[in-house]
């Protein structure tokens, strides 16, 4: 059954078209990649599913509800949560402060103010969901450090673990392994494993790492000047040629992957 639905979508910039009348249908519980170039417009797609770019054109359903135009804390509401490419983890909160801050920041952004302020009161529930997703993303060691003395990868994880705070149906990673060693990307492929296997939730995944997208993903959309280039599984994309030609990222190791996904 398709999760998200979305039909001739288009956002332009002025004369720049930077995603072009794209119809993309992700299945519940897949774990589906998008992949392309620099500039192709994957964020640019991101940003129109969860409501926080308007869309020139087109229309998105999520779960057979047409959700074209939401704002943010409808569509988390909802539960299609994302986060964003250069990572948000608040640095000088610890560990735990910052999954609590997600239990209720991704759902009511604009209440980040009061927050911070005396009157606001975290509730038990709040603080039992906040260690359970500790837990789950492999931190508890970490419960009271500082969020910007972790690793990068933990940090990562760390992000992942504030979306999830908001309990995902849907969640939309913009590009997790950026910067990240094989070590930490290998572990960031199974917590998102885990993210689907256990806590049911479909992920829909821009990557640039090849390696993580070919060995994580079921199914791919390949983008490329705001329109879809390919799809397919990952053997069926490691082997198209124009998408070899468009992404010449796609390098040896990535094709190994591929092959015995
Ligand atoms: N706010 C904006 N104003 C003007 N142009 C924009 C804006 N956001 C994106 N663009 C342009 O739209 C195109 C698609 O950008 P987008 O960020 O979606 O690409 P991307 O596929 O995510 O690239 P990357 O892999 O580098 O993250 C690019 O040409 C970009 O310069
Ligand atoms: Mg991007």
């Amino acid at each position: 059954m398709s999760q998200l639905k979305v039909t001739g979508i288009t956002r332009r910039f002025g004369g720049l078209v930077a995603v072009d009348a794209l119809d993309l249908t992700v299945e519940k519980g897949a774990i589906h990649g998008i992949i392309g170039p620099n500039g192709a417009g994957k964020t640019t797609l991101f940003s129109m599913i969860s409501g926080t770019l308007a869309v020139s054109g087109g229309r998105i359903e999520f779960e057979g509800r047409d959700v074209t135009g939401l704002p943010p804390h409808r569509t988390v509401s909802l539960g299609m949560v994302r986060t964003f490419q250069r990572s948000a983890v608040f640095h000088h909160f610890t560990v735990v402060e910052n999954l609590l801050l997600g239990t209720h920041l991704l759902a009511r952004p604009t209440v980040l103010g009061s927050l911070f302020g005396s009157h606001r009161r975290f509730t038990s529930a709040d603080l039992e969901a906040a260690e359970e997703i500790l837990c789950f993303i492999g931190l508890a060691d970490y419960r009271d450090a500082a969020a910007e003395t972790l690793p990068l990868g933990h940090q990562r994880s760390l992000g992942i673990g504030i979306a999830l705070a908001a309990k995902p149906k849907l969640l939309m990673l913009d590009e997790p392994a950026a910067g990240m060693n094989r070590t930490e990307s290998e572990a960031l492929m199974q917590l998102i494993r885990d993210v689907r296997d256990r806590m049911g939730a479909t992920v829909l995944l821009v990557e640039h790492d090849m390696q993580t997208v070919m060995g994580l993903c079921e199914r791919i959309t390949v983008l490329n000047f705001g329109r879809k280039l390919a799809e397919g599984r990952p053997a069926e994309i490691a082997a198209d040629s124009a998408v070899i030609e468009a992404y010449l990222g796609l390098d040896e190791d990535a094709q190994a992957v591929a092959a015995h996904a």
